[in-house]
This record gives structure tokens, C-alpha cells and sequence, in this order.
């Protein structure tokens, strides 16, 4: 039986975190958590996520219409955003977005995060790719985003900040987490002479581990032909079909196919 209540105060805890570690600034970012197939808990809109209580957080359907809300309290404007990602993930049960300081500076830069630099990003994260500009609140950023959803449990979204996404909605904090972290290292080492990366065995190790330990959520390796054929990939300088940019005629191949697999199979 979910307590709301509790999922509701672990929300603000979550919100607080993010708040108190500079990745937000101001009443940006949001939190949303599946609680049933047509019901979620998610922060409302134009307030600090970083001083909320559990009267903060609305509940809404599917679609994002208003089930329950406190006076003065509505949904967040990115809850669109949201929607798309628990629609097109059945897996996923807690979406987050924030604007770290470090990831949204790359987003803003255009870089994805593709160098395969630390262990620790290349098994949690792959590589991040950035889904193309969009509109805060319109239906853009879910249609941008939504081709990287099959393959990535993070996503920059270009000049505006980070997504993640996970099984619970301390695994996506996590993630953001990990993230920024990754970012940071990235930018550090790019003054300090620049990365020098892992190599292409060293990677192919790495992924191996994840495939070994049948680590939840989507990453690179589990669908990338490239790597494990040991053709280029994102992690080796090449672009695979899954990493590529959003004009990847493979990469949006495989999200096509695997979008209709799943709907046939009524997942
Ligand atoms: P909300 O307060 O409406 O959730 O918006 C914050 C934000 O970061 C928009 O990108």
C-alpha cells in the first residue's frame, strides 16, 4: 500500500537536496513520482523546490490534469515533460529535472557528455546526449527528448539544463547526481590539458561489467551495435547509432522499433 504522505515527504527531501547543492537556482527545477498507472505526485510550479512541504505536492492523471492540489498550488509547467518519459518508459517510476551548474553549461555549449573518462560514468551513464532546444512547457521539449528515452536514463537538454530518470525517485537524484559529477570532471580536465580517456578495450570492459551485473535502466551498451562489435562508438571518438545526435537515422531506427515492440506487447 503507497503512503502518499511519505512519498510526498521524501519529494521535499529530494527537492531539498537539489536545492542545497546549487543544482537548481531560485524556483527552478521539478520532481514528479508514479504513484499508480494514472496517478503521480509532482512539485507545483513557481516556488523554490528547495522549501517545500507535503501540501506543496499536486497530483495528477496521465495526461497531467488536476487531480488534487492545495490552494494557491498548480502542476508544474514541466509536467508535459514528465508525462513523455513515464509514457514512453513503463519502467520508470521518478522523473527529475534540474539545471546543474557544470551539465548545463555543456548543454548550453553544445557538447553531449561522450568522453569516456572515469569507470564510474561509463557503467552509471554511458554517454549523455543532448535532445535539441525546445520550448519550456510546450509539447517540444517531450518530442525532443523522446528519441533518446529507449537508450538513456540522462539526457541534457540543450541550453536549459539535465533529466533523469529512474525505478525510484532516489535512483533519478542519483542520477543527476552523477551527472553533474561527470560534467564537472569533464570541465575540470579539459583546463587541466585535457582528458586523457579510457581506452577502447578499457571501455568495452566496463560495459561488459554492466551487462554482467544486469544493472536496470537503458545505457548505451546494452543496444549499441557499435560497441560490441568494437566499431566506433560514442565512448571511442565515433558516434554510434544510439549516441549520435538527434539526426542519427539509426539511432531513431532503433527507438522506432523498439517504441512498436513495446506497444505490441502492451508494455
Ligand atoms: P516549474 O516551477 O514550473 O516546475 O518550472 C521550473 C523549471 O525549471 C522550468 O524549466
Amino acid at each position: 500500500m503507497i503512503n502518499e504522505y511519505e512519498i510526498k515527504k521524501e519529494i521535499c527531501d529530494i527537492g531539498k537536496r537539489i536545492y542545497n547543492r546549487g543544482m537548481v537556482a531560485s524556483n527552478d527545477g521539478n520532481i514528479s513520482v508514479k504513484i499508480g498507472d494514472h496517478e503521480f505526485l509532482c512539485t507545483p510550479t513557481g516556488v523554490s523546490k528547495g522549501f517545500m512541504t507535503p501540501e506543496y505536492i499536486c497530483k495528477v492523471d496521465e495526461n497531467g490534469n488536476v487531480l488534487q492540489a492545495n490552494k494557491g498550488f498548480k502542476p508544474s509547467s514541466e509536467i508535459k515533460m514528465h508525462m513523455r518519459v513515464y509514457k514512453e518508459r513503463p519502467d520508470v517510476n521518478s522523473v527529475v529535472h534540474a539545471h546543474p551548474m557544470y551539465a548545463t553549461a555543456f548543454a548550453i555549449a553544445g557538447i553531449p557528455l561522450t568522453q569516456p573518462i572515469m569507470p564510474e560514468a561509463v557503467i552509471a551513464l554511458g554517454c549523455v546526449p543532448i535532445a535539441e532546444y525546445g520550448t519550456p512547457s510546450t509539447e517540444e521539449i517531450p518530442n525532443a527528448v523522446s528519441k533518446y528515452l529507449q537508450h538513456f536514463d540522462a539526457v541534457l537538454l540543450e541550453n536549459h539544463g539535465a533529466l533523469t530518470y529512474g525505478d525510484s525517485l532516489l535512483n533519478a537524484y542519483h542520477k543527476m547526481e552523477s551527472v553533474e559529477f561527470y560534467a564537472q570532471l569533464l570541465f575540470l580536465s579539459k583546463q587541466l590539458g585535457g582528458p586523457k580517456e579510457l581506452s577502447r578495450s578499457q571501455v568495452e570492459r566496463l560495459y561488459e561489467i554492466r551487462r554482467k551485473f544486469g544493472m536496470k535502466g537503458k545505457h548505451p551498451a546494452d543496444i549499441c551495435l557499435n560497441a560490441k562489435d568494437g566499431k566506433p562508438n560514442c565512448h571511442s571518438g565515433g558516434r554510434c547509432g544510439a549516441c549520435a545526435s538527434a539526426s542519427s537515422a539509426e539511432g531513431d531506427l532503433v527507438a522506432e522499433i523498439t517504441k512498436k515492440v513495446m506497444k505490441e506487447l502492451g508494455l
